[in-house]
């Protein structure tokens, strides 16, 4: 792409600029902008820039592992893993109000962004994965929903009170441009095409009380959904597809027994920004398909439903 090239060569030139040869620290989420924004970084300063992937427990089944790996070993950048799994799973303990459940994720995002920060000799930079739309929406609607969309991601406030200046080397680009970006700097297609996964992660797609158990059923039954949609070459017809576990368990049979496990729900939605959305017309051979495999495959589920609902009035996550 020769737009994309003469952006990046620019982009390029205008970091090593800003930052010279003081050190950067960026966030990283395994989102797409906050991919593309490393990438783009590391190509222009290496191994000034440090990332830190925080990792609270509530992320999908080898997903660390993916993300970490990918930036790691494939494109060689500084990765520090934060393990804070124990930290946030046992702050969300006995947690079901989804907003408590968002603030809580919020604030320990901060504090152990802030840990790994300090420990970064020389830090001067953040950078962050803003793009042209979070500018503008930042502007004329403050405190609207595309803000409180993005609070978990952008360290709002962090960088004045550790002294940090901000890196943005996105916020001229929308979305299908930082695509291209991407692509550009070699993230592999798979990558930049994955669905919009939320801060709060697995959380907002457990309604009720958070436990280790209903996570690890919830991981599962989410990757079997996902196998079966891009097997059938849905994946890029879909704006996000995932499972809720949801809070109640029902009675089900299974060769001579009973059981009496956990209800799920799939979702599946297209979507041209997220603010509205219509669900997905799968075919009934699909689902049943899915919620058969779903149930053999997954210890702890015994009941697939489909949600209909489209958005308004229903939003895209359960909570
Ligand atoms: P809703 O559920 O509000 O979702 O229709 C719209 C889009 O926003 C994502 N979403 C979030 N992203 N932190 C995030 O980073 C959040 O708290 C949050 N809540 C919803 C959701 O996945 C969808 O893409």
């Amino acid at each position: 792409d020769w737009t994309m090239g003469a952006y990046r060569e620019e982009a390029v030139r205008m970091i090593r600029e800003q930052v010279g040869d003081a050190k950067v620290i960026c966030a990283l989420s395994g989102g797409v902008d906050s991919s593309v924004a490393a990438a783009l970084i590391h190509e222009a300063v290496g191994d000034q820039l440090t990332c830190v992937f925080v990792d609270h427990g509530l992320l999908r089944l080898n997903e660390a592992e993916e993300v970490v790996g990918m930036f790691r070993d494939h494109m060689n950048l500084h990765v520090i893993h934060a393990q804070e799994q124990d930290l946030f799973l046992g702050a969300l303990e006995g947690v079901s109000d989804p907003e408590t459940k968002r603030k809580t994720i919020g604030r320990l995002f901060i504090d152990v962004f802030q840990k790994y920060a300090d420990g970064i000799e020389g830090a001067r930079f953040l950078a962050q994965g803003t793009l042209y739309p979070d500018v503008i929406e930042s502007v004329s609607f403050a405190g609207g929903p595309s803000v409180t969309i993005k609070s978990h991601h952008n360290v709002g406030g962090l960088p004045e009170k550790m002294g940090l200046k901000l890196v943005e080397p996105l916020r001229e680009l929308f979305k299908d441009e930082v695509r291209a970006l991407g692509r550009e700097l070699g993230l592999p297609a798979h990558f930049i095409g994955r669905h919009p996964f939320p801060g709060p992660g697995l959380a907002i797609r457990c309604p009720g009380e958070i436990t280790r158990a209903k996570l690890d059923i919830l991981r599962k039954a989410d990757a079997v959904y996902i196998d079966q949609i891009r097997r059938h070459g849905l994946y890029d017809e879909i704006w996000q597809a995932f499972v809720a576990i949801l809070p109640v368990r029902t009675v089900g049979v299974m060769g001579d027994g009973r059981t009496y496990d956990y209800a799920c729900a799939l979702r599946a939605v297209t979507s041209v920004d997220g603010m509205t959305a219509d669900y997905y017309p799968f075919s009934h051979d699909f689902l049943s398909e899915t919620a058969t495999r779903i149930i053999n495959e997954v210890k702890g589920i015994n009941r697939v439903t489909y949600d209909i609902t489209s958005k308004p009035p229903g939003t895209i996550e359960w909570e």
